[in-house]
């Protein structure tokens, strides 16, 4: 009977990996496809996986689930109450608070907790803009900062979105050249999500400061990959979020410098110097505190170093497929600067989608360069900004490894790419010339 059930088991995922990969890959029927490797998934979920989706989200690693573990119920306090439980709540926020300090390189006071980088972004574009102000930013940010400068819009204040140049790196002269006199805030990503290309933030804060204005970082994709400092960035604000950095989700902090006129977003209670109302997080803020802590210890002693090995190694033999190339190089071929776990490549003749969910199916967790809206599959904003074409840039896929990433994940995930590679190609419609 056993034999049987396992039999059956085999041919129903069989199936279903064929039906899968056999639909025509057109955005109707993604949902299709997802339904198909639901199923498959939840019949085999002994299935060995491999997670290189860490610009996403990244799991808490044990240190900071034992840091966080007894705010949940021995030390529940208010960190705002005047009696021992409190007190135990507001020593460990303060505790965090000079973490985060050593992290970002500022004053204490200059640590505002809030709920990630959504927060952050919105803080920084809500916070200081008003009527009649300028805006620059990028046409590469994350949708927190452009769908807020989208908002500020509607109030009078006028977005310049620089593009960034076919590397994906944003040139500080575009910055400077259109710099206006009413220009208030800039704001520039520091790593970027999909390609993880580093933005010469340094160089952009001296532009800031020589015109008078204000300078956020958006480091949600920077932080724990390259060391913070925001007093050599310049900048006046800086967004980090707990769950890009093996932190808890709904958890983030941001630099304030002293003295920036920031409107908070949420008012109410007198919490964090009354920059953000609200009752504080605790076990998410001591969380994410570790999560720093462990970060600063990884730049150090060599496991950033050796992620970007990894990401080489993988890099490298992904691109010896035919028909594949890096989004994220120069003119001569190689890599920009950029975070040491990300790799964006693309795979003519197939639809990235499609290699998502092959891969998924094959137990691989990775990320397409497109992003469903309202139902229907569009094109990274990222790598059309780059210059890439729809085609191109829906045919992209995103690697971004764990910093507990190993030799043995990266040996199985090139065991299965090519091949999936091969297979989509030989049945895809892309392929055939079926699809526009
Ligand atoms: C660059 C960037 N900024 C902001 C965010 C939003 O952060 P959160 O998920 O903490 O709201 C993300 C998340 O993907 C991001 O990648």
């Amino acid at each position: 009977m056993a034999v049987v059930i396992h039999a059956m088991h085999q041919t129903g995922a069989i199936f279903l990996e064929q039906r899968a990969m056999n639909l025509p890959f057109r955005a109707g029927n993604t949902h299709e496809m997802r339904i198909a490797s639901t199923i498959y998934r939840k019949e085999n979920y002994a299935l060995h996986r491999v997670y290189m989706d860490a610009n996403a989200t990244t799991p808490l690693l044990p240190e900071v689930v034992e840091a966080m573990r007894p705010y949940w119920m021995e030390h529940f306090g208010n960190a705002s109450s005047i009696h021992l439980h409190g007190q135990q709540a507001h020593t460990a926020v303060d505790q965090a608070r000079e973490t985060l300090a050593g992290f970002f390189n500022c004053h204490a006071a200059e640590v505002v907790f809030n709920s990630g980088g959504t927060e952050g972004d919105n803080t920084a574009i809500f916070g200081l803009l008003r009527p009649g102000d300028h805006f620059i930013t990028t046409s590469i940010e994350h949708s927190a900062v452009l769908q807020a400068a989208e908002r500020v819009a509607h109030h009078g204040v006028e977005t310049t979105f620089v593009a960034p140049q076919p590397s994906g790196l944003i040139d500080p002269a575009d910055i400077q050249r259109v710099l206006r006199h009413e220009t208030r805030l800039i704001s520039v990503m520091l790593a970027n999500n999909e390609t993880g290309v580093l933005q010469p933030v340094e160089e952009i804060g001296n532009i800031a400061r020589a015109a008078g204005a204000f300078f956020h970082i958006d480091a949600v994709q920077g932080a724990g990959k390259v060391e913070l400092d925001v007093r050599r960035f310049g900048c006046h604000l800086l967004s980090i979020s707990a769950h890009k950095m093996h932190g808890p989700k709904g958890m983030g902090a941001m630099f304030v410098r002293r003295g920036t006129p920031i409107e908070p977003l949420l008012v109410g209670g007198s919490h964090e110097r009354r920059q953000r109302a609200g009752t504080e997080n605790v076990p998410g803020i001591v969380g994410l505190a570790k999560a720093a802590e462990l970060a600063i210890r990884s730049l150090e002693d060599g496991t950033i170093d050796r992620l970007a090995a990894l990401r080489d190694r993988l890099e490298a033999e992904i691109l010896a497929i035919p028909g594949t190339g890096l989004n994220g190089s120069g003119d001569d071929g190689l890599p920009v600067p950029r975070v040491a776990n990300t790799t964006n490549i693309f795979f003519d003749q197939l639809e990235g989608e499609a290699l998502v969910i092959a891969l998924d199916l094959k137990g691989v967790s990775v990320s397409g360069g497109s992003a469903c809206h309202s139902g229907a599959t569009e094109p990274s904003h990222v790598l059309m900004a780059m210059g890439l074409d729809k085609t191109r840039a829906r045919a992209s896929l995103r690697f971004s490894l764990l910093k507990t990433a190993t030799d043995a994940d990266v040996d199985d995930v090139l065991q299965v790419v090519p091949e999936a590679v091969e297979h989509l190609r030989a049945i895809s419609p892309v392929a055939a010339g079926t699809l526009g």
